[in-house]
């Protein structure tokens, strides 16, 4: 076990995700109970920068694992983008005596962190955090599973009103330019297309499907289109779906943001906990510059340039099933 970290610090950093806050909890026990002091940055990088550093103790984690976004506040900081930006965070984290951090993020931030490494042999370690779930070296990112939960109960809503009144229902669904929230959402709802950025839409194709639908006589649709797509999002494949099918009445919906909030599943709260609890064992043994992951349900390392460098992608066979299972 490393003598040389004495002091832990951890940061929430890039688009917040449920479960961040069960990570720090988890970063800020492990390290008290490793006898490690431990503080926290707020605002992610930004708060490197502003010395924004908070001392953290046992209780100032208490009650936190069921609450949604992240009580250390997150941001995204293009000034830690500058070589300038990165050297004033570091001289600013030596100063508070910290020698280590644990990043919370996703890819993004693991690029930032890789850099602290790379440029001043800082050592840093990264926890997945993402409602995206497309970050290379783990199973799942910490939100994604709130996230798609999230989506479902929504859709679920949608489809009443969609069944009630004929209507075909466009629905968007966040990700980036991954497509796993659309595509496991749209399994777990029976919908009848999903559009994801991976895959090209053939918007002639999707119309003659919704049309043999209806004279299947299924008089209603939900299509869950992903943003990130090259032909757009719901609002413009509904309006192309529209100029083909004028006599379908059409709603689009976007889910936005309400997917990045609530309180964390059962399941994000204990991939938190145990990333984050290996993230701290990780930095004790030497590790750094690493993702730290779960494939399998074992722990991976994964070096923050792979994570970077590579997505995790959606299975193909599984776009093939959500369309056979809503036939
Ligand atoms: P996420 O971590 O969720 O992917 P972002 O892509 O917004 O979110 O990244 C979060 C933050 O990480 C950015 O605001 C920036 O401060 C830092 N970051 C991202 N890319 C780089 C980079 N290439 N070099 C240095 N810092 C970066
Ligand atoms: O990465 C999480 C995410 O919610 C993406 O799904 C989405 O594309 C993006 O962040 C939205 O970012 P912002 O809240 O900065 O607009």
């Amino acid at each position: 076990m490393s003598n040389t970290i004495k002091h832990i610090g951890v940061l929430t950093s890039g688009g917040d995700a449920p479960g961040m806050n069960a990570a720090i909890r988890s970063v800020v026990r492990t390290s008290i109970f490793n006898k490690r002091e431990v503080t926290g940055i707020q605002q992610g990088y930004c708060g490197l920068i502003d010395n924004k550093f908070v001392s953290l103790q046992s209780h100032s984690v208490s009650k936190i694992i069921s609450l949604g976004g992240t009580f250390l506040k997150s941001s995204r900081c293009p000034i830690f983008q500058t070589p300038e930006g990165r050297a004033q965070a570091i001289d600013n984290v030596r100063k508070a005596g910290i020698d280590a951090l644990v990043v919370i993020g996703g890819d993004g931030s693991f690029r930032g962190a890789h850099l602290l490494s790379q440029e001043f042999g800082f050592p840093v370690v990264g926890v997945p955090a993402t409602i995206d779930n497309d970050i290379y070296g783990t199973d799942f990112t910490i939100g994604f599973d709130t996230a798609l939960n999230t989506a479902v109960q929504a859709i679920d809503k949608l489809r009443d009103t969609a069944d009630s009144h004929n209507l075909v229902f466009f629905v968007e669904v966040m990700g980036r330019d991954a497509g796993f929230i659309a595509l496991h959402s749209s399994i777990a709802t029976g919908a009848e297309a999903t559009l994801v950025p991976e895959f090209q839409t053939d918007i002639k194709k999707l119309c003659a499907y919704l049309e043999w639908e209806r004279r299947k006589n299924k008089t209603s649709g939900i299509v869950i289109v992903a943003e990130g797509g090259e032909q757009g999002g719901a609002v413009e494949i509904a309006q192309k779906v529209k100029e083909i099918l004028p006599e379908y009445d059409t709603r689009v919906t976007t889910l936005g943001h309400i997917q990045r909030g609530g309180s964390p599943s059962c399941h994000d709260r204990v991939l938190a906990s145990i990333l984050g609890y290996s993230a701290v064992s990780a930095l004790l043994e030497g590790k750094t510059d690493v993702m730290i992951g779960q494939k399998n349900g074992q722990i991976v390392y994964t070096p923050f340039v792979e994570a970077c460098s590579r997505h995790n992608k959606i299975n193909k066979k599984w776009h093939e099933i959500s369309y056979i299972l809503s036939l």
